[in-house]
C-alpha cells in the first residue's frame, strides 16, 4: 500500500514535526564525518521551507539507553544540517518540555529548530504515549522522513504519528516505493547478489529470497557455512556450525522455489586474517587446513557476472570478500563494476555494501542505495515495518 506523501500536504504558515535518520557517524569533537544521511534529507527539509512552513527537526543518535551521554549531543548535527542548508539551525538540549514548546512555539515560516537526542529519553525506545503526546504538541502536523528508523516501534515514529495529520517525507516515499517495488512486481529475471561476515544475519532474507528471487549469488565469509554445509571442506574460513542444518534446509530448496543459488567455486585463501598474510588462488573444494577464505576467486566473478549481465533487477547486501584490504577486493569490485554496468533496475543497501560502492565511485549508477540497513533488511525479509504501517493506514491522520 502507498504511504501518504509530504507532497499532497497543505503545510505552508504550519510547524512540522520532521522526523529525521540522523544517526551519523561524529569525530571526537563532535563533528559530522559523513553526512549522507543529512544530505538524504534534504529535499524534503527544502520543500518544506520552499512551501512555508516551520520545521522542528529531531531524531536519535546512537545507543544511549534513555540517558543523557555528552558526546551523544546533536550540537554538531544541527551544526552540520545549517552548513547544509545555508539557514542557521537553532538547536536546543530537550527534547520535550517548556523550553521545547516555547521555542516551537516562536517558529517563523523558514525557520528550523533541531531537538536533543530522542533517545536521552526513556520514553522513546518504550512508545511511552505520555512522550508522544509531548512531541505532538511541538508540531501542527508529523512528517517521518527517517526510513532507516522506521523497523523500530518508537514514540517518534509511531507514537507521535498516530497524534498528528502525518506522511511520509520524499525519503521514506522512496525507500518504501523502490523497495516495496521488489517485493510485489520484479522485472525479472531478479538476481541477489549476497555477502558479508555473517549468515546468520541473513537467514530470513534468504528465506524470503527463495520464494522471491530467481537467482542468489552468495559469496562473502557467509558463503562458507553453505559450502560446508554442501560437505566441503573450509578450513579456517568464517563458518557458523550451529546453522550447518538450517542452511542445508535452504539449500534442499533450491528447484522447489524459484531461486537457484550460486556459491563460490574458486577462492582467495589466505594463510591468517591479515591483509599481508600469504594468500593463493583455489577451488572451493580444495581450501587447505588452516587456512581461510578471504574473497571470491576469478571463476566465480565470471559466473556471477554471466548472472548479473542477464539480470533485469539486481539486489545486492554485502561484500564478496575483506574489500577493504587491496589483496582482497577484487571479487567485490569486479561484482559492484557489474552490477553498476547492467541496465537493470540496481537497488544495494547495507553499510559495508554502500562503503564499497562509494570506495570505487560507484554511486551514480545505481537506481537506489537504501538509506535504511536494518530497516531495509527487514521490509526485504517480508515485514511490516511499524513506521510505514502507521503512514499507510488512516490512524495516522490526528
Ligand atoms: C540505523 O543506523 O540503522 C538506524 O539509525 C537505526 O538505528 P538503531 O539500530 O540504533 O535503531
Amino acid at each position: 500500500m502507498p504511504v501518504r506523501s509530504v507532497g499532497d500536504m497543505e503545510v505552508a504558515g504550519k510547524r512540522v514535526l520532521l522526523r529525521v535518520d540522523f544517526n551519523v557517524p561524529l569525530d571526537d569533537e563532535g563533528k559530522v564525518k559523513d553526512d549522507t544521511r543529512i544530505r538524504a534529507a534534504l529535499p524534503t527539509i527544502r520543500l518544506l521551507l520552499e512551501r512555508g512552513a516551520s520545521l522542528v527537526v529531531m531524531s536519535h543518535l546512537g545507543r544511549p539507553k534513555g540517558k543523557v551521554v555528552e558526546s551523544l549531543r546533536m550540537d554538531g548535527v544541527a551544526e552540520r544540517l545549517g552548513e547544509l542548508l545555508g539557514v542557521p539551525v537553532r538547536k536546543i538540549d530537550q527534547v520535550v518540555g517548556e523550553e521545547a514548546e516555547n521555542a516551537a512555539a516562536s517558529l517563523h515560516p523558514g525557520e528550523v529548530l533541531m531537538l536533543e537526542n530522542l533517545r536521552f529519553e526513556p520514553g522513546e525506545e518504550e512508545n511511552d504515549p505520555e512522550l508522544a503526546t509531548a512531541l505532538a504538541r511541538l508540531g501542527d502536523i508529523y512528517v517521518d522522513d527517517a526510513f532507516g528508523a522506521a523497523h523500530r516501534a518508537h514514540a517518534s515514529v509511531v507514537g507521535v504519528a498516530r497524534l498528528l495529520p502525518s506522511a511520509a517525507g520524499l525519503l521514506m516515499e522512496k525507500e518504501v516505493t523502490v523497495l516495496q517495488g521488489l517485493l510485489s512486481d520484479p522485472a525479472r529475471p531478479f538476481v541477489a547478489v549476497l555477502g558479508g561476515s555473517k549468515v546468520s544475519d541473513k537467514l530470513k532474507l534468504l528465506g524470503n529470497f527463495q520464494e522471491l528471487v530467481d537467482n542468489m549469488l552468495i559469496g562473502g565469509g557467509m558463503c562458507f557455512t553453505l559450502l560446508k554445509a554442501q560437505g566441503k571442506e573450509v578450513g579456517a574460513s568464517l563458518c557458523e556450525d550451529d546453522l550447518l542444518d538450517e542452511v542445508k534446509g535452504l539449500l534442499d530448496r533450491e528447484g522447489a522455489g524459484r531461486a537457484s543459488v550460486a556459491l563460490p567455486s574458486d577462492l582467495v585463501v589466505a594463510e591468517r586474517f591479515s591483509a599481508d598474510a600469504p594468500s593463493k588462488m583455489v577451488g572451493a573444494d580444495a581450501i587447505p587446513a588452516g587456512w581461510m577464505g578471504l574473497d571470491i576467486g576469478p571463476e566465480t566473478v565470471r559466473e556471477f557476472e554471466r548472472h548479473i549481465a542477464g539480470a533485469a533487477t539486481i539486489f545486492w547486501n554485502g561484500p564478496m570478500g575483506v574489500f577493504e584490504w587491496d589483496r582482497f577486493q577484487d571479487g567485490t569490485r569486479a561484482v559492484a563494476e557489474a552490477i553498476a554496468s547492467s541496465s537493470a533496475v540496481k537497488v544495494a543497501g547495507g553499510g559495508d555494501t554502500i562503503a564499497a560502492i562509494e570506495k570505487y565511485g560507484l554511486r551514480e549508477r545505481f537506481t537506489h542505495i537504501s538509506t535504511g540497513g536494518g530497516a531495509s533488511m527487514e521490509m526485504l525479509e517480508g515485514k511490516t515495518l511499524p513506521g510505514v504501517a502507521v503512514l499507510e493506514s488512516e490512524q495516522g491522520q490526528g
